[in-house]
C-alpha cells in the first residue's frame, strides 16, 4: 500500500504525526509537503497529494489543513478523487464502506492527534462494500464527467 500525504501550515504538525505513525507501521508514503509551519496555500498541497492518487501513484491520500475543509474542496476537484472530511471513527469507516473514498481529510484544529491516527488506521483497513454502493459511486463519476442526473 502506498499513501500520499499533503498538508498546509495549519496541519503541518498533524501531517508529521501521521508520517511517524506510517513509519512505525511500515507503510510506504510520499510526502508532498508542506515542509514547515510557514504560511502556504492549501490548494497546492491538496492537489499534489490528490493528483498522485488519481494518477495511480498511490492508493490513498491523507490530506490535512486547519479544518480539513479547504483541502477536501481542492482534492475533490481532481478527477477520480473522492475525498471525505472525517472527524470520528464512524465517518472514517463509512466513507470507505459506502463511498469508496480514496482520500481522507482531517483538520488539525478539529481532531486530536490520537483521533486522527485512529481514523487513519480505520480508513486504510476498511474495504469498500460495493453492491448498491458501486452504483452510487458510479453516479458520482457521472457528475464528475458532466452528465446530468
Ligand atoms: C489556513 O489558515 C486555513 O484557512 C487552512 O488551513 C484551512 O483550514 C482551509 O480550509
Amino acid at each position: 500500500m502506498k499513501i500520499s500525504l499533503g498538508a498546509d501550515h495549519g496541519a503541518y504538525e498533524l501531517k508529521e504525526a501521521v508520517k511517524k505513525h506510517l513509519n512505525e507501521k511500515g507503510i510506504e508514503y510520499t510526502d508532498y509537503g508542506c515542509f514547515s509551519k510557514e504560511s502556504v496555500d492549501y490548494p497546492k498541497y491538496a492537489y499534489l497529494a490528490a493528483a498522485a492518487v488519481a494518477k495511480g501513484e498511490s492508493d490513498f491520500g491523507i490530506i490535512c489543513c486547519t479544518t480539513g475543509l479547504g483541502v477536501s474542496m481542492a482534492a475533490n476537484k481532481v478527477k477520480g478523487v473522492r475525498a471525505a472530511v472525517c472527524t470520528d471513527n464512524h465517518l472514517a469507516e463509512m466513507t470507505r464502506r459506502h463511498n469508496n473514498a480514496n482520500v481522507i481529510c482531517m483538520g488539525q484544529s478539529v481532531v486530536s492527534t490520537e483521533q486522527a491516527i485512529e481514523m487513519v488506521d480505520i480508513f486504510l483497513s476498511t474495504e469498500f462494500e460495493g453492491g448498491r454502493h458501486q452504483r452510487r459511486v458510479d453516479l458520482l463519476t457521472d457528475i464528475e464527467n458532466g452528465k446530468e442526473l
